[in-house]
């Protein structure tokens, strides 16, 4: 085939995005394409900055121009990314993209840390990342970020005032925990936690964000009913330590969105605490809570594994001293880093093959 536009379009539609099994030129991932003499360069737009297969893809394009248009052109691709979203239209977080829950049915398990360095990895990928501490009467989001003392300012917008969010390791964040002190917070139940999660949600000037991570209280509380009911959540990210009575309250947490009036697709399964390894004695792992716990239960409601944190004593240290750990450059790092690619990875394929999530209407 000649080098035209058009037989470069021919030949990329055979490269097929690896997680969503369609073409690359169907889904108008290829764009900007510009031929000078044998020199063809192209934009491939990945669905997230986080994605694991940018070198697979890459790869693959390159093979398939040499395959169907030879050896001889010059081929220059950059790998760029436009998060994609189901949402449109929407009158509160317009300019969000995706709504992510994090959630877990047993406390302590690690829902906070997750959220934490979740958000730190996704941004340090390059994405616009947001998170709401949706736990009212427990806010843990300020220690973790080490921004206790921190107030936001308000932003008056037409007739309405916006809470402006902190920004901390270039994640925007929102909690209970910098507008009163704790220890009045801590008797914030029903709905005066309610109203303060819709004005996190409705009266916090967002601007643009990619990922909106909601840190949730445990069980399944009223603060969970008023988020499905304010805004449509993208999916919910489910954590849980390997122990039996861990295990049985993510699978309440997991039925609570399965419901149908609720209906908030699953992304997967976190397995937080999934192993012990001592620092002097790095290759042994203690199945300290049991073992392969979360996989199993990802496999049972056939829903995604979404990768295994190890129980290290830095994860705690780095919470305790508001450092998210996935900051260092150690094994534990890249285990968040890792977890934060499949999570946007599930959250790419939930909206490639996904409807929005409606916002539920509950008769009472
Ligand atoms: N993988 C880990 N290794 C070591 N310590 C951890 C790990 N994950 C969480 N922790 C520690 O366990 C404690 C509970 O974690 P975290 O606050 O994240 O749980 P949570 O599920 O958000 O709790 P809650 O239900 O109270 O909101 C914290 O002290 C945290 O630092
Ligand atoms: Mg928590």
């Amino acid at each position: 085939m000649s080098l035209t536009k058009e037989n470069v379009l021919k030949a990329l539609s055979n490269v097929l995005d690896p997680d969503i099994k369609q073409d690359l030129v169907t889904l108008n991932m290829i764009q900007d394409v510009e031929i000078d003499g044998n020199h063809l360069s192209f934009t491939v737009m990945l669905t997230t900055p986080a994605c694991p297969l940018k070198e697979l893809i890459k790869n693959d394009c390159l093979g398939t121009i040499e395959k169907y248009l030879g050896k001889d052109v010059k081929v220059d691709i950059t790998m760029s990314s436009s998060v994609t979203s189901t949402r449109s239209n929407a009158p509160l977080l317009p300019n969000v993209k995706n709504i992510i829950a994090v959630a877990s049915g047993k406390g302590g398990v690690g829902k906070s840390t997750v959220t934490a360095n979740l958000g730190v990895a996704l941004a340090q990928s390059g994405a616009k990342v947001g998170i709401i501490d949706a736990d009212i009467s427990g806010p843990s989001i300020p220690t973790m970020f080490n921004c206790e003392k921190e107030q936001p300012g308000i932003k008056k917008v037409g007739d309405k005032n916006l809470i402006i969010p902190i920004q901390q390791y270039g994640v925007k964040l929102i909690s209970i925990g910098f507008l009163t002190p704790p220890e009045n917070a801590v008797v914030w139940r029903g709905p005066m936690a309610s109203s303060a999660l819709k004005q996190f949600i409705g009266d916090t000037e967002w601007g643009e964000l990619d990922y909106l991570l909601i840190d949730l209280p445990p069980g399944t509380s009223d603060i969970h009913l008023t988020l499905v009911q304010t805004v449509p959540v993208t999916g919910a990210v489910l954590v849980t330590t390997p122990q039996k009575v861990a295990l049985a309250d993510a699978q309440k947490g997991l039925s609570m969105f399965r419901q149908p009036q609720i209906n908030v697709p699953i992304l997967g399964v976190v397995e937080n605490m999934a192993y012990f390894t001592p620092e002097e004695l790095p290759d042994n792992k203690y199945h300290i809570f049991g073992k392969d716990g979360g996989k199993k239960l990802a496999t049972k409601f056939d829903v995604p594994f979404l990768g295994e944190i190890p129980l290290v004593q830095n994860i705690r240290e780095a919470g305790d001293i508001g450092y998210p750990a996935v900051m260092k450059d150690d094994v534990t790092a890249e285990a968040f880093q890792t977890l934060a690619r499949t999570t946007a990875q599930q959250i790419a394929i939930r909206n490639a093959q996904l409807a929005e999530t409606k916002k539920v209407e509950l008769k009472v």
